[in-house]
């Protein structure tokens, strides 16, 4: 697939590496260009002038930018992305107030609702970018849950989600990025709790068991 990624930081380089890992082919793009051209050549992707350029021909586009900078990106991408399928894997994190980000939409569906023609289906946001390139754990690959409302978008992340070693699972629709997103909340907030080391990965453990 070809695949565009915005933003180039922790989690645009991981998976770029792990894309590219696939045998995608992987454009990036960021806030600067020399950012995206320093990340583009630590993983071997191609870099775009901006986030235009890197979503033109793209069979999927994953965000990877800081949830506050949605609104920018997605005003600056207009119609370019329009019947594409978007990987959102932002999250709002909060770790002293979680009750602010639980009490509110996800991230995922505010660019839906603000940007109807767009696929929006919400993937990724529930793994630590070190585990985005290694998706296995004892011999397991952890779950790569994608949810979203358009069946075909969902099914074209859910191949790609697998591509790049996670087990695909289906979450349903798109309102339960609500979930994801707590699912990724829970797991920062006991990362910092606890003193761990960012490594825990998603697992349903139990039949089916690969
Ligand atoms: N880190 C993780 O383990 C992890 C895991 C799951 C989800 N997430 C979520 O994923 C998102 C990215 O996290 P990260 O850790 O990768 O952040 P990061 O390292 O801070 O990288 C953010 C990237 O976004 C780019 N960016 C900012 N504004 C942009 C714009 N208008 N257009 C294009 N690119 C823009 C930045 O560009 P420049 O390089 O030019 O500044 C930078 O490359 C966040 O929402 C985060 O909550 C993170």
């Amino acid at each position: 697939m070809k695949i565009a990624i915005i933003g180039a930081g922790n989690v645009g380089k991981a998976l770029a590496r792990s894309s590219i890992r696939a045998g995608h082919q992987v454009t990036l793009s960021a806030a600067s260009p020399e950012s995206a051209a320093d990340a583009a050549k630590a993983t071997g992707a191609h870099a775009a002038k901006n986030n235009v350029e890197a979503v033109d021909g793209a069979d999927l586009v994953i965000i990877a930018v800081p949830y506050d900078k949605l609104g920018e990106v997605f005003r600056g991408l207009g119609s370019s992305v329009d019947d594409k399928v978007v990987v959102d894997a932002t999250n709002h994190i909060n770790a002293q107030n979680p009750g602010e980000v639980l009490g509110a939409a996800s991230n995922a569906e505010e660019i839906q609702k603000r940007h109807p023609k767009v696929l929006v289906v919400k993937a990724f946001n529930y793994a630590f970018a070190s585990r985005m390139f290694e998706p296995t754990v004892d011999g397991l690959r952890l779950d790569g849950f994608v949810a979203g409302d358009d069946q075909a978008a969902k099914d074209k992340a859910l191949e790609f989600v697998e591509s790049i070693g996670f087990r695909p699972i289906d979450a349903g629709p798109l309102v339960m990025a609500r979930v994801l997103e707590g699912m990724a909340l829970l797991n920062v907030t006991l990362q910092i709790r606890h003193g761990w080391p960012r490594q825990n990965g998603w697992k349903l453990v139990g039949p089916p068991s690969d």
